[in-house]
Order: structure tokens, then C-alpha cells, then sequence
């Protein structure tokens, strides 16, 4: 295998590459390393999610549905009045929202017409219950959501990062999860600085996305798609030799792909950023509903429960 490498290497022009471990130029050495990695780790695999599932579907039922205890008036709602919350998210980001594969039996899912599921699923649907509106919700592309707002959706609850930049457009709710960006690469790159990630021939990101900007911040060479599940079979495929990706739907994404590695944030020195439900700015009482909602979800024990169950217990499927 060294043998191999060394002449993969001797034989490019651009030897810079060398450090970005599965670039494209170097095909042939990862692509035989990549094969033994995957074999070897997918043993055991079936039997350890199945018994993960069944477990979660017991959590599921055990979360309380009470109503919080302050009935909210949301007759002055521009959004809410009709009954209804609407909410935006973009279901390639494990564990907030995913496509479940229809056969769990979250409440999560039986409440929704499609089959996304997830953290910010479940949460938005406690929220509605406590609050007493129906939840519906429309999947887009990610960089289409904040124009969606106030016309195609109420809300969104999407891991979207609270920006100042995102501020001017929209209000979001109080911060309800810290997060960083971080990078995933093949398991067997060599992509450990940031020096290394600029030698990079093709970065994935997501349109509109945080890690997006954070790639371009730093000079990387980027290649952005609709959906982070494009972004790394990218990866899988030899595409891209990296994808930037906040840090819990990277580790997602490592146990759905065995033979795929994450890089820790910190490494790169990239900033803490804090999720937040994004909404129009004209409707304060939506505003002040759902920020009261999550409070009381923080103070009795529901939102950690959520916490456990969809996103310390996240099984890839
Ligand atoms: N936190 C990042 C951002 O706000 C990424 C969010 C991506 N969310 C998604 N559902 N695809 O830009």
C-alpha cells in the first residue's frame, strides 16, 4: 500500500494535494484503503440498531404531552391565529430533522404528513401541542427557507444558526443549542489543519449554510450543493475531500458511513455558533409564545428528555 501511494504521488504534478489525504488526484491509493475500512467496521451494525430503535421508540412514548401550564393567547398572532404552525426545515441534517424510513413510530412522525423526523421535529411538535396548533411541515432547500418565511412557512426549526446577518431579515427565538462547525473526511485522509484544508481541491458545503461562509472565510475551495446528503456522498464518491458540517449531523453522518472520519471544530478554530427558531419579524405574539413554550420546556424536563432521546440516542438508519 506505501508502495502504492508513493507512486501516486511521484506521478502528480501538483504535489501540495499531497495533504489532503482522499483528493481526487490520488484515486487509486485511497480508493483501496477506503474498501478494507468500510468491511471492517460495518460488522455488527445491523443487530446494534435495532436494539437502539426499539429503545427509542419506548423513550418516545414516555415523553410527556401535557400542555405547559400558562395558556397562551394567540388571537393576536398574524402567523398563529388560524391554527395552525407551519414550519420550514431542510431534512438532511441528522439528528434535528432527517427522512425517517417510515416505520418508526414516533409521535414525531404520526403527527406530520411526511416522514421527517428528528429533534427539531419533536420539539416544534411540543411546542405546538402546548400552545395548541396543529404542527405541518414543509422540507426545502436550506438557502430557500428564510424567503419562505411569512409566505410558504410560520417558522423554522432547522439547526440555523443565529447570525446577525440572518437578523436583519428574520427574529429568532431564544438560543435553544450551541453548536460548531466542524469537517468530515474519508477515515483514512490525512486532513488535519487547517493549511491542510486549503490544499483541498473540493470542500462540500451546504447552499446558505454557516459552514458555507465559514469555507469561503477561510479561502477553501468550495463546492456547495443543495443537501448535506449530496455533500458527502460527494465525499463517498471521491468528489469532495472534505465537507464542512456542524458538529452532532457530522457525527450523525459518521454512523451512517463507517469508513468517514470527523474533525473536531476546534482544530480549525472555527467559532461556537448557537441554533435559534427563525420567524417573521412582524409577530411579536409568536415571538413571546414560543420563547415561553421552550422556557417552560427547559425548566420542566422536556427539552432534556428530547435532548436524550433524539440526539444522545441517535441510531443512523
Ligand atoms: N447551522 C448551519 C446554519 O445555520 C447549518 C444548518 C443546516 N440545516 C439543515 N437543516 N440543513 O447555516
Amino acid at each position: 500500500m506505501k508502495k502504492a501511494i508513493a507512486l501516486v504521488l511521484a506521478g502528480m504534478t501538483a504535489f501540495s494535494l499531497a495533504a489532503c489525504g482522499s483528493s481526487s488526484g490520488s484515486t487509486a491509493a485511497s480508493g483501496a484503503a477506503t474498501t478494507t475500512a468500510a468491511a471492517a467496521s460495518t460488522e455488527g451494525a445491523p443487530a446494534a440498531s435495532t436494539e437502539a430503535a426499539a429503545a427509542s421508540t419506548e423513550a418516545a412514548a414516555a415523553v410527556s404531552t401535557e400542555a405547559g401550564s400558562a395558556a397562551v393567547d394567540l388571537s393576536g398572532s398574524k402567523y398563529l391565529s388560524d391554527g395552525v404552525l407551519t414550519v420550514a426545515l431542510n431534512s438532511t441534517f441528522p439528528p434535528f430533522e432527517y427522512v425517517g424510513d417510515g416505520t418508526d413510530d414516533f409521535k414525531a412522525i404520526t403527527a406530520n404528513p411526511t416522514n421527517a423526523t428528528g429533534f427539531d421535529v419533536a420539539m416544534v411538535n411540543e411546542i405546538g401541542t402546548r400552545l395548541g396548533v396543529k404542527v405541518e411541515i414543509a422540507d426545502m432547500d436550506f438557502d430557500g427557507i428564510i424567503p419562505a418565511l411569512g409566505t410558504k412557512a410560520d417558522v423554522a426549526a432547522t439547526g440555523m444558526t443565529i447570525t446577525d446577518e440572518r437578523k436583519e431579515a428574520v427574529n429568532f427565538s431564544d438560543p435553544y443549542y450551541d453548536a460548531t462547525q466542524s469537517v468530515l473526511v474519508k477515515s483514512d485522509s490525512t486532513v488535519a489543519t487547517l493549511d491542510d484544508l486549503k490544499k483541498c481541491t473540493s470542500v462540500g458545503c451546504q447552499l446558505g449554510t454557516t459552514g458555507e461562509t465559514v469555507a469561503n472565510d477561510n479561502g477553501l475551495k468550495v463546492n456547495s450543493v443543495k443537501s448535506f446528503n449530496q455533500a458527502v456522498l460527494d465525499l463517498e464518491n471521491g468528489k469532495n475531500d472534505a465537507v464542512v458540517i456542524d458538529q452532532i449531523p457530522g457525527e450523525a453522518f459518521t454512523k451512517q458511513y463507517s469508513d468517514l472520519k470527523l474533525i473536531d471544530g476546534s482544530e480549525f478554530n472555527f467559532d461556537v455558533e448557537q441554533y435559534g427558531i427563525a420567524m417573521p419579524k412582524d409577530d411579536e405574539v409568536m415571538l413571546n409564545a414560543i420563547n415561553s413554550t421552550l422556557a417552560d420546556m427547559k425548566s420542566d424536563g422536556t427539552y432534556d428528555k428530547l435532548l436524550e432521546q433524539y440526539i444522545n440516542n441517535y441510531e443512523a438508519e
